[in-house]
């Protein structure tokens, strides 16, 4: 494991991390995946299930309707898929959802993948979680060799918790939160910045983050999916947010860097770090190094576009990986530059129709 000594992201210093490089070429079995724009795909996200325990805001409606099971990739499936990835180069592979903890025997697959990890051909093992599984499952993530996490809390108030992932209960993802450090898991919290809804919660919530070694990266609102309010009344700039901040507190930009969009600054008063994702104000696709997989097997190269293809037929149709790779290899040929999400009071559509969870982020 190449960050489990230090607890730190080994992917600061990966050159394998910065897009457009292809610097595994000595490690991978065959040819790196590059893009038309020349950027190297190094990092997968895959979507395990599209359930989640919590209903938040901005991402599901209240009354969603769930893929049907036997759509879903089995976890045999989903290990295939992934280690197909790796072999054409992926070094950062990131669970999501839904919420990838709900997905049943989700650490079997873990637990398989972190034979990548072992191998060396896999720098990074990790999730994008609510939490709320947490407390169950913190000591099975660390053994299985995850070393950093990214935990979705928008709030630390418990009525505003409520009313922003409707079904989600604070205490259990605080105690989850507090389960993953104790098992010696870094964690980063992400923060979606809803204007008027927890805009004055950012310094408390950086603070606390801080005070308990948690990097704390904060998130402009996408429109991804029909929600059931009005995503003009919920998106608030970072650009705005950052000058605030800057009035109250020494942001210093610093080059530390997660092989994620995030550009992070170093807060002087409190030693701890702020990542801003800032989709809307700073389009970040230039350096784009990654893919999204569906849990029906749906490869998405850009979060904000359309255009995808399945890898479930190649996948089911022989058991060998020529076809899956060449349908992979096809599809990054068509990897787009980037995104065109717009929010305002003239465009009323979502920029895609699928919802953030079917995805992942
Ligand atoms: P690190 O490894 O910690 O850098 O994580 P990450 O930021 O890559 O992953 P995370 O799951 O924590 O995602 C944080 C936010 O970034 C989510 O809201 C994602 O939707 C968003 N995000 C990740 N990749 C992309 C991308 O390619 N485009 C856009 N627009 N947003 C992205
Ligand atoms: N815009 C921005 N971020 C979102 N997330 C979910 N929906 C949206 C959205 N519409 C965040 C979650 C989680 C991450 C994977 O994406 O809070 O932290
Ligand atoms: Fe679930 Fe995450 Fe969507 Fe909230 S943002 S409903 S926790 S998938």
């Amino acid at each position: 494991m190449s960050n489990g000594e230090t607890g730190q992201p080994i992917l600061a210093a990966s050159a394998a991390m910065r897009p457009a490089e292809p610097a595994n070429a000595a490690t991978s079995p065959s040819p790196l995946m590059i893009d038309p724009f020349g950027r190297a795909v190094t990092y997968l996200r895959v979507s395990v299930t599209d359930r989640c325990d919590f209903r938040c805001v901005y991402c599901m409606a209240e009354d969603m309707t769930f893929l049907p099971k036997r759509e879903v990739l089995s976890l045999e499936e989903l290990d295939r898929l992934c280690t197909a990835f790796i072999e054409k180069g992926v070094r950062k592979l990131r669970l999501t959802g839904g919420e990838p903890l709900v997905r049943k025997n989700i650490m079997t697959l873990i637990r398989g993948l972190s034979r990548h990890l072992d191998s060396g051909l896999l720098e990074e093992l990790t999730i994008t979680t609510n939490g709320s599984q947490l407390a169950r499952l913190a000591n099975e993530l660390y053994d299985a060799g995850v070393r950093r996490i990214n935990v979705s809390l928008d709030t630390l108030d418990e009525q505003r918790f409520k009313a922003i992932t409707r079904w989600g209960e604070l205490g259990k993802v605080m105690d989850g939160i507090r389960a993953a450090k104790e098992a010696g898991l870094q964690i980063k919290i992400n923060m979606v910045a809803l204007k008027g809804v927890n805009e004055h919660e950012i310094i408390p919530m950086m603070e606390w983050c801080h005070a308990n070694g948690h990097d704390l990266t904060l998130i402009e609102t996408m429109p991804l999916g029909e929600i059931d309010g009005d995503r003009t009344d919920q998106y608030l700039p970072l650009s705005l947010v950052r000058s605030r901040l800057a009035d109250r507190f020494t942001l210093t930009d610093i080059p530390y860097k997660t092989g994620g969009p995030a550009r992070y600054s170093k807060v002087e008063e409190t030693g701890g770090r702020i990542g801003f994702i800032t989709p809307m104000t700073h389009n970040f696709c230039e350096s784009c190094n990654r893919v999204r997989v569906t849990c029906t097997g749906q490869l998405y190269m850009c979060l904000g576009q359309d255009d995808m293809a399945d890898l479930r037929a190649p996948l089911r149709a022989s058991e060998g990986n020529e076809l899956l790779s060449d349908a992979i290899d096809e599809a990054i040929g068509r990897k787009p530059k980037g995104h065109d999400f717009v929010i305002d009071r003239r465009t009323r559509q979502p920029a895609v129709s699928r919802h953030m969870s079917v995805t992942g982020g």
